[in-house]
C-alpha cells in the first residue's frame, strides 16, 4: 500500500553536536533557523554506551524557544524518570522497543503523563514489533543508525523497514495521526532515500552543524530535498 503521507515534512535537529554550554542560545538558533521541534538524545550509558544529559539540563533549556521539545529516551527504565522528562518540558517521549519489557503499557503511562509516546526501532528490530500500540503512538521512529553516537554512516538498508513501517500505518488508517521520523546520517545524500520510503520526521544532528552555509540554508535543504523525494520528482 502506497498512500501518500499526509503529514508533512519535519525537521527536527538533534542537539547532540552543540556546545553543551550553550544550549539555551543553540535552540534560540534552531528556531531561528527554521526547524519544527527539538529532539533531546537522552542516553543513559548502559543502553547506549554513550552518557548525555537528563531532565534538569533540557528544562534549563526550555526558555529560550517556544518549540515543541521530544525526549528519545535511549535508556534501559523509561518509565523511572518519564514524568521528569514531562515536566522538563517535553511534549513527546520516544522510548526504544527493546528496552520496554512491557511497551504496551509504558506507552500508557506517557499518555496519561499528557505527553505523546513514540517507539524507536533499532536497525535489527523488526517493523512488526510496532503492528500492537500503533493505536498509542503519534510517531514511529526507525534508527538509521545504532544508537549512541552522532555522526555514524546511514544504514541504507532501513529503507525496507521505513516502508514497512509507513505501510502498517497507512493500512492502520493512521496516516494523519502518525509520524514515521528517521534518526541517524540524515543528511543532503541520505534524505531522498529516507523520504521516498515514506518518513516525513528528519532528525538531523551532524549534517545541519556542519553546512558551510549555515544552519538556515542546512535546514531548508533538508526540508526541500524531503519534499522533493516525496513528491516523486527525486530531482
Ligand atoms: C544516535 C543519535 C544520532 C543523532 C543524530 O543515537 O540519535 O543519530 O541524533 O546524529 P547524526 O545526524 O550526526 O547522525
Amino acid at each position: 500500500m502506497t498512500a501518500a503521507p499526509i503529514l508533512p515534512i519535519e525537521i527536527a535537529p538533534s542537539v547532540l553536536p552543540v556546545d553543551f554550554s550553550r544550549l539555551g542560545d543553540a535552540v534560540a538558533e534552531l528556531e531561528a533557523a527554521g526547524v519544527d521541534r527539538i529532539q533531546w538524545d537522552v542516553m543513559d550509558g548502559q543502553f547506549v554506551p554513550n552518557l548525555t544529559f537528563g531532565p534538569a539540563v533540557i528544562a534549563s533549556a526550555r526558555r529560550h524557544t517556544s518549540l515543541p521539545f521530544e525526549a528519545h529516551l535511549m535508556v534501559l527504565t523509561p518509565d523511572v524518570m518519564a514524568a521528569e522528562y514531562v515536566a522538563a518540558g517535553c511534549t513527546r517521549l520516544i522510548v526504544h522497543a527493546e528496552a520496554c519489557l512491557h511497551l504496551h503499557r509504558t506507552l500508557g503511562n506517557i499518555a496519561s503523563l499528557g505527553a505523546t509516546g513514540g517507539v524507536a526501532l533499532n536497525p535489527a528490530t523488526p517493523a512488526s514489533a510496532v503492528a500492537h500500540v500503533l493505536d498509542l503512538v503519534d510517531l514511529v521512529l526507525v534508527m538509521t543508525v545504532n544508537p549512541g553516537f552522532g555522526g555514524q554512516r546511514y544504514i541504507a538498508t532501513m529503507e525496507r523497514k521505513i516502508r514497512q513501517v509507513r505501510d502498517m500505518i497507512d493500512a492502520a488508517g493512521l496516516s494523519d495521526r502518525v509520524h514515521v521520523e528517521v534518526d541517524g546520517g540524515i543528511g543532503p545524500t541520505t534524505v531522498t532515500g529516507a523520504a521516498a520510503a515514506g518518513a516525513n520526521v528528519l532528525v538531523a544532528g551532524s549534517a545541519l552543524f556542519t553546512d558551510p552555509l549555515g544552519l538556515a540554508h542546512a535546514v531548508s535543504d533538508l526540508r526541500t530535498a524531503a519534499e522533493r523525494a516525496r513528491s516523486g520528482s527525486g530531482s
